[in-house]
Parts: structure tokens; C-alpha cells; sequence
């Protein structure tokens, strides 16, 4: 088995095409067959989106349904579906607005736009008070790194290998995955500096992990004075640029925002928090970085903010920072469209109406449990976390060398796909799962079932 370097498989969703190859000939109807085969004629090839895997029909509540009525239940949903796909309560919402306001040019604007930067400067921590909004949580980076030079005469940012923020030129550059910034892609904003990611159970120094968690007395938490020692050496960056708790998932060791906090605050640089996917509760709080008690200066909200139905995305920043009076940081045409602002507010609505952030978290204790016993029960399994419902199961060949099982983890993901739940693989061997806010308890208990049942078949098989 040749084994492909992480590098080229960060981020991947699906790592060997033999897999995916046998699996559609397994299970593609003819009417799937005919949709995958001509998106594959008509779209632009890129890495990550295609070639396509199958072609949905429906996608209602926590499933997704294919063209020959295969139904998945959907723990990935690109972070979109927190409260469920098509909820009755944002479709209502989006029909009535439909008949009463569709477009605000700019210049104009319209109390939806309005109520949604008020009701974000209500739930995004601390005093962050002002919004610009943007049609995507890539663009709304851009927007963040401009107005981070605007309001502090810099343009270095820090940011960590491995991460996403988004697609656009600025966002790819903070980026640290090969395929969005490697070759002919080339070269990208100058002053992005990368440090290595707080990640306990792979630390990038060299010290030792107590079953994946730090071992603070040991490491001294050197993946933030690294990132301190930087801020100090570069002496002019304007921001550090991160996610609180990455969807791999990675999850900071506790003291980490604190110390990074206050080595920006030491070195003027602005903190920077990108939330697009993990904001409005699937951590179990409304915006992960209030695990850690650390207010950014910026922070981003997108994906589950269009309630899985419209893109939209925001950036809020202390009202201090409001820079930009005279540059366009941020000029799209959707800015205030009102039916993108009803949809985030009915889905905020929804979210604080059925105590969704609440539900998270106290699911996510279940979760927890549920990780834990996988991980006795399977050799294959080198580390489990999850923080609320944003959850990740590492395999890996060997527990001591921590090898990613990456081809194991493949036949792990089309085990379950047949078994009925779609999840996403992260770094080529960590299972990310990411299901809605709304899920039932019988259905996580379901897909924990199939995951046992999935990585046990595996482990048999490949003995
Ligand atoms: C952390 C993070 N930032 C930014 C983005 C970009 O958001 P969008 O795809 O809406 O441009 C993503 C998308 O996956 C993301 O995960």
C-alpha cells in the first residue's frame, strides 16, 4: 500500500479514487449514474469537489436523500445544517420575504439587514458591535484581512499550516493547505507567515501527549510562545489569523487563546477569529472561542448562518476598528440583501428559540462517552475528540508510531455510506463528523452503531 504524504491529502474528502470508483459501481442507479457522469463533463475540474460521488434528490432535517431514494444521515452537510436542512420555519420565513422584499441596492437599506447586525452584536462575544456582510465565509476573510491592515497600518498576518479560510487570493494566503496555495497558484499575498497548529495528539515540537491532550508541565504550551516569538521577530504584524477550534477537529489545549491573546495584545497585532464553520452553537457554545474565555477583535460567522439554504456570511469587529470609512473593503453586491439577512435571522431565531447551543453541548457529553468506548473497543483508533457535536476519530495503523490509517480510513467511509451516514474524512485518516444541532439522540446512538460495526468489519478484514 503506497502510502500518500498528508500534504497532498490535507483537507481531502475522499482519499483513493479506486474506492470511490468501486463503490459507485456498486450503488449508482442509472438516473445517479447519467447526473454524476455529466457533471463530470460540465464542471470544472478542481481538487475536493470533484469527481462527484453521487447526486442528491432531497435534503430534509439531519438527512440527505440520493436520485435512487437512498437515504444518509448527513453528519458532514459542510457545516451548513445546523438546524436541519429545509427547516419549515426558514422556508416559511423565505417564501413570505420573497413577496415582500428581494433586493437593496446599495446605498439603501432595509430593516433585515439592519436587525441582523444588531442581533450579531447581541451574540458575538465581547463588545464586537460592527458587521459588514459578504456572500461567502471566503470572501468575509478578505474582508477581515482588510480592514485588519486598514485599522493597524500593517499587512503581516500569522496563521497556522493545515488551515482553511477560504478560497479567494487573501483567504488562501492565511491558508495553510497545499492545494489551495501550491504551484502555478502561486505566489500568494506577501508577510503570511505560518506557524505549526496546537494539535497535542501530533505536536508539531516534539512532546509528548497524555492520550492526545497536553501535557502542559512537559511542553510549557511552546506552540504558543512559538507563535509569541514570532509576533516579537516580525515586530509589525497586523493580525493573527485563526480558527478557535479547527473542524479537523483540532482543539486548542485550554491555555492557548489566553496566551496568544495576550502576545498579540503585547505585539499590536489584532486577533482574528474565523468561526464560518463552527459558530451559532455546534460546539455547544454559540461561538467556540468562548471555550476559552478569549474575545477576538474580528470575529467571522458564515455557513450555518444561511440556515443551510442561502449563502451569507458576516464579519463584526470592535467598534474601534471601524477603518474603512474611505476604501471599499468589502463591496458586494449582496451586501444587504434581505432575504440573505431573514434567512440568518430566522436562523438565529431558531437556534435561540429550541435552545439549540444548550442541546449541542449536552449531546456532545453523549458523544464524548460514545468516542471513548469506540476507541477501547477498536485498535485501529489512535485518538477521539469532540467538542459539542463537532467530533473526530483519528485511526491510525499503530498506536505508538500513530501512522494515519488512511486507506482504513477510506473503507471505513463507503462502509458507512452504505450503512446509511455520510461524514467527512479529514487529513486523509481522521472521520470528522459534524452532524446538525437538531439531531436525535436515537440518531447519534445510530451512527455510533455504524461506525462500530463499520471500523470492526475493517479491523477483521484487514488483519
Ligand atoms: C474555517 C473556514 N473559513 C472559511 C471558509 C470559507 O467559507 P466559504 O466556503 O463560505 O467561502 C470555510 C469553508 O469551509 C472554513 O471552513
Amino acid at each position: 500500500m503506497t502510502s500518500v504524504p498528508v500534504r497532498r491529502r490535507v483537507e481531502g474528502d475522499i482519499n483513493s479514487s479506486r474506492a470511490r470508483v468501486a463503490w459507485q459501481s456498486g450503488h449508482l442507479g442509472r438516473e445517479g449514474r447519467a447526473i454524476v457522469d455529466a457533471d463530470a463533463r460540465v464542471f470544472l475540474r478542481q481538487s475536493l469537489s470533484t469527481p462527484v460521488l453521487n447526486a442528491v434528490a432531497k435534503a430534509q432535517g439531519i438527512y440527505l436523500e440520493d436520485v435512487d431514494g437512498r437515504r444518509y444521515m448527513d453528519f458532514h452537510g459542510n457545516s451548513v445544517h445546523h438546524i436541519g436542512y429545509a427547516h419549515p420555519v426558514l422556508v416559511d420565513a423565505l417564501e413570505r420575504q420573497l413577496r415582500e422584499l428581494t433586493f437593496s441596492p446599495r446605498r439603501y437599506t432595509n430593516r433585515w439587514a439592519v436587525q441582523l447586525a444588531e442581533k450579531l452584536a447581541e451574540i458575538t462575544p465581547g463588545r464586537l458591535q460592527r458587521s459588514l456582510f459578504a456572500p461567502s465565509g471566503s470572501d468575509a476573510v478578505e474582508i477581515a484581512l482588510k480592514l485588519a491592515r486598514l485599522a493597524t497600518g500593517r499587512y503581516k498576518t500569522v496563521s497556522f499550516w493545515d488551515a482553511f479560510h477560504g478560497a479567494g487570493f487573501g483567504a488562501s494566503s492565511v491558508g495553510g493547505e497545499e492545494i489551495f496555495r501550491g504551484g502555478a497558484l502561486g505566489p500568494l499575498l506577501p508577510g503570511t507567515e505560518h506557524v505549526a497548529p496546537p494539535e497535542c495528539y501530533r505536536c508539531a515540537y516534539g512532546h509528548p501527549d497524555l492520550d492526545g491532550g497536553p501535557r502542559l508541565e512537559v511542553c510549557h504550551l511552546a506552540c504558543a510562545s512559538y507563535l509569541r516569538s514570532v509576533l516579537e521577530r516580525e515586530g509589525d504584524v497586523a493580525a493573527v489569523v485563526a480558527e478557535p477550534i479547527r473542524t479537523v477537529p483540532i482543539i486548542p489545549p485550554e491555555p492557548f487563546w489566553a496566551e496568544v491573546r495576550k502576545a498579540c495584545d503585547d505585539n499590536g497585532a489584532l486577533l482574528v477569529f474565523d468561526e464560518v464553520p463552527n459558530a451559532l452553537g455546534k460546539t455547544g457554545r454559540m461561538y467556540s472561542c468562548e471555550h476559552y474565555g478569549v474575545v477576538p477583535d474580528v470575529v467571522v460567522t458564515g455557513k450555518a448562518l444561511g440556515g443551510g439554504i442561502v449563502p451569507i456570511a458576516a464579519v463584526t469587529a470592535l467598534p474601534e476598528l471601524d477603518a474603512g470609512a474611505d476604501r471599499a473593503i468589502g463591496h458586494y453586491t449582496h451586501e444587504k440583501n434581505p432575504l440573505l439577512a431573514c434567512a440568518a435571522l430566522t436562523t438565529i431565531e431558531i437556534i435561540e428559540r429550541d435552545g439549540l447551543v444548550a442541546r449541542a453541548a449536552a449531546l456532545g457529553e453523549l458523544a464524548g462517552r460514545r468516542l471513548a468506548e469506540l476507541k477501547t473497543a477498536h485498535r485501529l483508533i489512535g485518538h477521539v475528540r469532540n467538542k459539542g457535536l463537532l467530533m473526530g476519530i483519528e485511526l491510525v495503523r499503530d498506536r505508538a508510531s500513530k501512522e494515519r490509517a488512511t486507506d482504513e480510513a477510506d473503507a471505513v467511509l463507503y462502509r458507512c455510506l452504505e450503512l446509511g451516514l455520510s461524514y467527512k474524512t479529514t487529513m486523509g485518516n481522521v472521520l470528522t463528523l459534524t452532524p446538525p444541532l437538531v439531531v436525535e439522540e436515537h440518531e447519534l446512538e445510530r451512527a455510533f452503531e455504524i461506525l462500530d460495526q463499520a471500523i470492526s468489519e475493517i479491523e477483521t478484514t484487514r488483519r
